[in-house]
């Protein structure tokens, strides 16, 4: 008989962490590249990162996915983080380095990637929302290269922080929709499934066929956002392309291999 022995041990903390799809991503590429591993759900509740990083120093852990809301708590624990994590300011990969536990960034590469075969005709950006998401999204249109990135939230003073910060420009919650941008990116909750499902983010008067559209937000997978974006012709990028590439590039750190997109795409959406 053959007997599934895995060698290695990864998985992902957060709290609630009832709809992750990180285990089956992991599971899936560990045994497209025949790769003894597995990649469980390790429910951890705020007040509990201190003895879950007690164990993962102690235990033959190779690597953990760290989510909502311990990305920032986490960084207490390790030993050395990484620039992308830095310049986000939050970690969702662990990894070991030698003996010492790195802490870096993926959710800046799942912003950047699905942008990168547009990014020669984006000039002008616009990000709305201020909060944890915006800071990965920011690094993420940074890497890339774009120039003029404006950032607007409901809340104008954690816009106005964060443009200082990174060195961007703030624009008034009542005039984000009084211009053409050629991106825009949603890194709020508007358009989520739940109470803000039917609230649109954005004004779109302005916007047209060169607009592309970044909605971060995945349940619902047809936003709002990106229904009222498709009306006026844009070409709009699903939430769900960012959780991909997080997870490859998550993938690549713990194992030095790529994932296929295409077929990671379509066992995520099988699923969903
Ligand atoms: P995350 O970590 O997912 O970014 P967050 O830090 O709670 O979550 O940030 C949520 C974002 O959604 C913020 O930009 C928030 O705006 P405020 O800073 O003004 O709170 C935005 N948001 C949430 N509810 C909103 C609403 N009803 N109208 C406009 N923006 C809203």
């Amino acid at each position: 008989m053959n007997v599934f022995k895995p060698e290695k041990l990864f998985g992902i903390i957060g709290h609630p962490l009832g709809h992750t799809m990180s285990p089956l991503l992991h599971n899936w590429g560990f045994s497209e590249h025949k790769i003894p591993a597995v990649y469980m759900a390790w429910p951890t509740e705020p007040g509990k990162v201190e003895s879950f990083m007690q164990t993962f120093r102690n235990l033959p852990i190779s690597g953990a996915s760290v989510t909502i809301p311990h990305k920032l708590s986490v960084m207490d624990y390790i030993d050395q983080l990484t620039e992308r994590a830095k310049s986000v300011g939050a970690v969702n990969t662990l990894y070991w380095k030698g003996d010492k536990i790195m802490g870096d960034n993926t959710d800046a590469a799942g912003v950047s990637e699905p942008l990168r075969p547009y990014c020669d005709h984006v000039k002008k950006a616009l990000l709305i929302g201020a909060g944890g998401a915006a800071r990965a999204a920011i690094t993420g249109l940074q890497t890339l290269g774009i120039e003029e990135i404006y950032i607007t939230n409901r809340t104008a003073s954690k816009a106005e922080d964060l443009a200082e910060e990174f060195k961007i420009s703030a624009l008034d919650w009542e005039d984000r929709g009084d211009q053409h941008f050629d991106l825009i990116v949603n890194s709020t909750s508007l358009g989520m499934s739940g109470k803000f499902q039917e609230i649109n983010p954005m004004i779109m008067d302005n916007q047209d066929t060169n607009t592309i559209v970044y909605d971060l937000v995945y349940n619902p997978m047809e936003t709002i956002f990106i229904k009222e974006a498709k009306t006026k012709g844009c070409t709009v990028i699903h939430g769900i392309e960012m959780f991909i590439h997080q997870g490859m590039e998550q993938f690549k750190l713990w194992t030095g291999k790529r994932l296929d997109e295409n077929k990671v795409r379509e066992l995520l959406l099988a699923q969903l």
